[in-house]
């Protein structure tokens, strides 16, 4: 069978690309369903977007790859795309869009996208081996226990990284483009929890408080999460993508507020108040319980010195956590690193020197913030790709 271009996999940006290559197009996967990623992400409302969406939201060897890609199919243009499917959406925090009801109607829009272009989709079906002649590639798929061999002009690299390995990720991505003599950055799982060793906030569980987390290369303010395994939420996940192994991350649990001023206040007019109820009106009270075991917070308010309402506001805005690793690709939202840009063309995601080679999506070395970043990366590039192979 022979078709003009082959896609493996239905995912975000693999659909996205199918929409916009033109006829006979097949798109292969080895899910039972497509978009199985789109269905789980954003607690099953899909953040699709980010209205700030641009190119600084995003990692890469090469900061300026995303550019090009990201400014030809923007988040409005998604946005436009949500409307026309009359797709009811509303932003959340920090310009993050999210569907009013569930992220299946997203992939329910990919589909039919896909469908009127034209695009075929084989689930449950397997790539088997892959070879290139001068101007076709062909190979040999499995699919209800039958092989069938494929041939194609174009064909698009869409399989994703390795976050999730249970959800069926894997690297075929980053063999193929070997393959074919593209290299592969270092990936990493990223956008995940952070583990310590010895289960020091398990009575913590369930805590959260907005805090500035910061290391040598970037700091996020958002919500942070105290888990039995150690810290979460979205700004450990956010940091977690800036994080090496070894190295302590500086958490302040009270970014925005001018506690010394107000400890100081609350010193003249309720100096007989414990300093640990104090506390508890600005922190959680489990926080302070912990905390208490670790800061001086005994007495009154009136028995405060500046020196150590100073001492207690440095240890609170600073306090320096060294992780011991992350959850891995068990539950990491992406995967860092993946297919070097340089091998790429940043206008069509074609490979420079296999024509006919696309990658596209998480599989490249392009990874987004936490915040739908991700989603807008697989739909431009998908995109871009499309458009290129549609000529
Ligand atoms: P994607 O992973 O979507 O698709 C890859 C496809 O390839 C899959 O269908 C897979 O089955 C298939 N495949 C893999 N290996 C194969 C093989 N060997 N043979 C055949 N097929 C194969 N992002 C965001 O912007 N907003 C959000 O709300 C979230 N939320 C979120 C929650 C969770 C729990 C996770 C794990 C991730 C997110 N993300 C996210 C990240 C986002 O899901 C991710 O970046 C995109 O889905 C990437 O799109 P791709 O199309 O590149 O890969």
């Amino acid at each position: 069978m022979t078709f003009d271009t082959i896609i493996l996999g239905a995912g975000a940006a693999g659909m996205m690309c199918a929409a916009h290559c033109g006829r006979r197009v097949l798109v292969i996967d080895h899910a039972k369903a497509p978009g199985e990623k789109i269905r789980i992400s954003g607690g099953g409302r899909c953040n699709f977007t980010n209205m700030h969406a641009g190119p600084e939201n995003f990692l890469s060897g090469n900061p300026h790859f995303c550019k090009s890609a990201l400014a030809r199919y923007t988040q409005w243009d998604f946005v436009d795309l949500v409307q026309r499917h009359d797709i009811a959406w509303h932003e959340k925090t920090l310009g993050q869009l999210f569907c009013d009801g569930s992220s299946k109607q997203i992939i329910a829009m990919l589909l039919a996208e896909m469908e009127r272009a034209g695009g075929e989709l084989w689930l449950q079906t397997s790539l088997r081996n892959l070879n290139k002649t001068d101007n076709e590639f062909r190979m040999e798929v499995e699919r209800d226990g039958q092989r069938h061999s494929l041939s194609c002009r174009n064909l698009v690299l869409a399989t994703g990284g390795k976050s999730i390995p249970k959800m069926g990720a894997t690297g075929l991505a980053y063999d193929i483009a070997q393959q074919f003599g593209l290299e592969i950055t270092e990936t990493r799982a990223a956008l995940v929890p952070f583990t310590f060793p010895d289960g020091r906030f398990r009575d913590l569980s369930g805590v959260s408080v907005p805090a500035r987390l910061t290391n040598a290369r970037a700091s996020f303010d958002e919500a942070l999460l105290f888990t039995h395994r150690g810290l979460s939420g979205p700004a450990v996940l956010q940091l977690s993508s800036y994080w090496r192994e070894g190295e302590a991350v500086s958490v302040n649990l009270i970014p925005d507020l001018p506690l010394l001023d107000l400890l100081r206040a609350q010193r003249q007019t309720a100096g007989r108040k414990a300093l640990k109820t104090e506390m508890a009106r600005h922190l959680p009270a489990r926080l302070i319980d912990y905390l208490g075991q670790q800061v001086p917070m005994a007495g009154n308010l009136a028995d405060q010195s500046d020196t150590a309402l100073k001492d207690l506001i440095a240890r609170l805005s600073d306090w320096q956590l060294l992780p011991s690793g992350t959850e891995g690709y068990r539950t990491a939202e992406v995967t860092l690193g993946g297919i070097n840009t340089d091998g790429l063309s940043s206008k069509t995601m074609e490979a420079k020197e296999v024509p006919g080679l696309y990658a596209i999506g998480e599989a490249v070395d392009v990874t987004g913030w936490l915040g739908g970043y991700n989603f807008q990366w697989a739909w431009s590039s998908g995109y871009a790709a499309g458009k290129a192979i549609a000529g």
